[in-house]
């Protein structure tokens, strides 16, 4: 569960100031889904980096579960984002050299997840996307959607 309470973020650039976002007041439940929509340029973006803990408010809490993501210290953090928080970007950011199943493979490398089982439970997710034949391949093998 996220609780979300006056998240403020400016950017700064020189003497310019960007208010990115503006007192965020937001409440996620556990199995809720959401869509973020608005403006280009309204923070969606900015919004998804501060529930990811890819970047830090200026102001404001984060609460997931309790744990402010805004006052935690960068080890937790990247412990958080390797183990609570899945992304799907919107650029693939997969490896060009490494087949499907050692791209998927990859996000348990940091879990210290041993090979086999990074092995199993990489090669289950393809299979479970309808990707089970192409493990193998390297991105530049496969379709935009695959
Ligand atoms: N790193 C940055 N430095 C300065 N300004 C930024 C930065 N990233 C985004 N912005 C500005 O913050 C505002 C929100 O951006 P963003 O969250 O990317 O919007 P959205 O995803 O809704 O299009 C925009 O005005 C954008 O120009
Ligand atoms: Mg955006």
């Amino acid at each position: 569960m996220y609780e979300l309470s006056g998240v403020t973020k400016q950017y700064r650039r020189g003497k310019e100031t960007v208010d990115a976002l503006a007192g965020v007041d937001l409440t996620i439940g556990e199995g809720d889904r959401l869509v973020i929509k608005g403006p280009t340029g309204g923070g969606k973006s900015t919004l998804l980096q501060m529930l990811g803990g890819l970047d830090r408010p200026t102001a404001g809490s984060i609460l997931l579960d309790g744990t402010d993501l805004a006052r935690l210290g960068e080890a937790k953090l990247t412990a958080v984002r390797g183990r609570t928080i899945g992304f799907v970007f919107q650029s693939f950011n997969l490896i060009p050299t490494l087949s499907a199943l050692e791209n998927v493979e990859t996000a348990l490398v940091p879990l210290g997840t041993k090979a086999p089982e990074r092995r199993e439970r990489a090669a289950d997710a393809l299979r479970s996307v309808g990707l089970g034949e192409r493990m193998r391949h390297v991105p530049s093998e496969m379709s935009g959607g695959q």
